[in-house]
């Protein structure tokens, strides 16, 4: 799977933006119709998208296109408009069902099948932030065609009511059950964005509390958040050396049939084996080191 530590909006109708974040090196570079877009500049956006996907070299970093909520009456016009360019993926906001990603999905199957791209060559993300959608995590995380869960903070807020705080804790219980989702279905999941896009430190904090709490990734608005959050989804060289020495202490205690043991004071067995090769997996998903 493609590493998606940040994923940076802009919106469709934004040349400039767009063009901006190709020398940027971001993982995922996502050009948005919804929320990004004033109401009255959709059919730009969906022509500047095009255009951009067309004329572009977007090198390394993945090309994604972001359409307007199932049920909105525009997306049909989205992703059509998009299609004919094969983004690398199309992301889906707040998606309730699985219903809603199935058409989508049948949609970009029959334009494979038609331009004879391989099948499931465009790959899809579902935008999940509503009650809805937290409700219903277990069938939409299900569907073969996505590669993660994008956690919409600040619309999850507005949907339940809550008042946001710095910290977040409001967010927690939806915020942890994406994540468990994604666990559960093999998928990445992509955190909310820090809005404040100003304060570097927050941003930082906040992307390293959702590494912690088993983000992959972390959804960014403007390019000075791209460097900080990339790097809090990269496991650090300590890190990877403590887990690189775990494993090999698990593999010998194993040939000598022990399970539990002990290293540096700690007791060590599956389950800590299971979260090192978590990291080493993550370094190299980054491109760090042979894992
Ligand atoms: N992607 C690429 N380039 C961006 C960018 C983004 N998301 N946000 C800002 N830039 C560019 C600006 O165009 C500017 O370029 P320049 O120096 O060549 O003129 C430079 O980075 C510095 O931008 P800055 O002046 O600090 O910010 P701004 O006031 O122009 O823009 C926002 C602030 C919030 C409007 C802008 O960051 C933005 O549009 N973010 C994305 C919003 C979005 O897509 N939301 C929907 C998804 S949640
Ligand atoms: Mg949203």
């Amino acid at each position: 799977m493609h590493p998606r530590r940040a994923l940076l909006y802009m919106p469709g109708d934004d040349r400039h933006k767009i063009e901006k974040a190709l020398a940027l090196n971001v993982d995922c570079i996502c050009m948005d119709m919804e929320d990004g877009v004033a109401f009255n500049r959709k059919a730009e956006a969906r022509r500047g998208i095009a255009l951009a996907l067309g004329e572009l070299a977007f090198g390394r970093s993945e090309k994604l296109a972001r359409l307007n909520a199932p049920g909105s009456g525009l997306e049909a016009q989205d992703i059509e408009a998009v299609l004919p360019c094969h983004p690398d993926g199309i992301v889906l906001p707040k998606v309730e069902s699985l219903e809603q990603l199935q058409w989508a999905s049948g949609l970009i199957e029959a334009a494979e099948l038609e331009r004879g791209w391989p099948l499931h060559s465009i790959r899809m993300l579902a935008g999940v932030e509503t009650a809805r959608a937290i409700l219903n995590l277990k069938e939409i995380a299900s569907h073969p065609r996505l590669d993660g869960l994008i956690f919409g903070g600040e619309d999850y807020a507005a949907n339940v009511g809550a008042r946001r705080s710095p910290e977040a804790t409001e967010l927690l219980y939806a915020r942890s059950a994406v994540v468990t989702a994604c666990a559960a279905f093999g998928l990445q999941a992509i955190d909310m964005v820090s809005i404040d896009f100003r304060d570097l430190d927050m941003v930082r904090r906040q992307a390293a509390f959702g590494a912690q709490l088993g983000y992959s990734g972390k959804q960014v608005i403007h390019p000075a958040q791209v460097a900080p959050v990339q790097e809090a989804f990269t496991p650090d060289d300590d890190s990877i050396e403590k887990a690189r020495r775990l494993v090999q202490a698990f593999e010998t205690h194993q040939q000598e049939g022990r399970g539990a043991f002990a290293l540096d004071g700690k007791m060590i067995d599956l389950p800590l084996v299971k979260a090192a090769q978590n990291i080493l997996e993550r370094a190299q998903a980054a491109g760090k080191g042979e894992g």
